[in-house]
């Protein structure tokens, strides 16, 4: 694995349909018109072998994988995405937005189907070892985010299949992952205008990227 560079790791999560990639199209336009060389990208994705396999992980009835398999599917996506985006973009000292990351892995397949926590750390460690410097943590009314999400008729709804009570499980799963990772994690209040949570952002992102915005 690559040294990591100079450049700044930087992560929305939370539920589907909570605005994270508004957010981070909105974070990208305000540090790009302000100097910042930004790359932006998502995940499962952000190369083109994890796009390949994100079609695996999306498409299809909530059952075609089981939570042991999914760990596997989404740690593969996440090594590609490292080794050929993130990092590389990392050392040339840019600053990289992504739309998820681990800690999707760790809400998702760690906490809500089955308690895996512990096997999606293992395998983080083995073969990711790398943590975002600074998460934002976009937090919901999950039925809202839900109406929002399924609005999009994006073909990529097998997560959002699995209903209500399960966005509820994983908005608890965010908020606990945000109090273990004080240091980096920031939860913005996603149930207000898209301006609103996008001022906040920008302020929090230019504290820590020491610039003004
Ligand atoms: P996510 O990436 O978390 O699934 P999106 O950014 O795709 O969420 O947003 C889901 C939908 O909600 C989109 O149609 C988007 O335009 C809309 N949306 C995003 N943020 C807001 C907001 N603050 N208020 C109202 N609608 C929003
Ligand atoms: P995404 O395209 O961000 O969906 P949305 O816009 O609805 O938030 O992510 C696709 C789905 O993949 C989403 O339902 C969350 C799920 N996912 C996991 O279960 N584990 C993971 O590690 C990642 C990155 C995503």
């Amino acid at each position: 694995m690559a040294e990591q560079g100079q450049g700044i790791f930087i992560t929305f999560e939370g539920i589907d349909g909570s605005g994270k990639s508004t957010q981070a199209v909105r974070l990208c336009e305000r540090l790009s018109a302000s100097g910042v060389d930004v790359l932006r990208t998502r995940e499962p994705g952000g190369s083109s072998g994890a796009e390949e396999i994100r079609a695996l992980l999306l498409q299809g009835e909530p059952d075609r994988w089981s939570a042991e398999t999914e760990i596997l599917l989404f740690t593969a996506a996440r090594r590609d995405h490292l080794e050929k985006t993130i990092q590389p973009a990392l050392a040339q000292g840019k600053c990289v937005i992504s739309d998820r990351f681990a800690d999707s892995t760790r809400v998702y397949q760690g906490a809500t189907r089955g308690d895996l926590r512990g096997t999606v750390d293992k395998l983080h460690s083995l073969m990711i070892g790398k943590e975002p410097d600074l998460t934002f943590i976009i937090d919901m009314d999950p039925k809202v985010a839900l109406e929002r999400g399924l609005a999009r008729n994006s073909g990529e709804d097998r997560f959002e299949d699995f209903g209500l009570g399960f966005q509820e499980t994983l908005r608890h799963g965010f908020l606990a992952l945000a109090r273990d990772f004080p240091e980096r994690c920031i939860v913005v209040d996603g149930n207000r205008s898209l301006e609103a949570v996008a001022s906040e952002v920008a302020a929090f992102a230019a504290d820590r990227l020491g610039i003004e915005l």
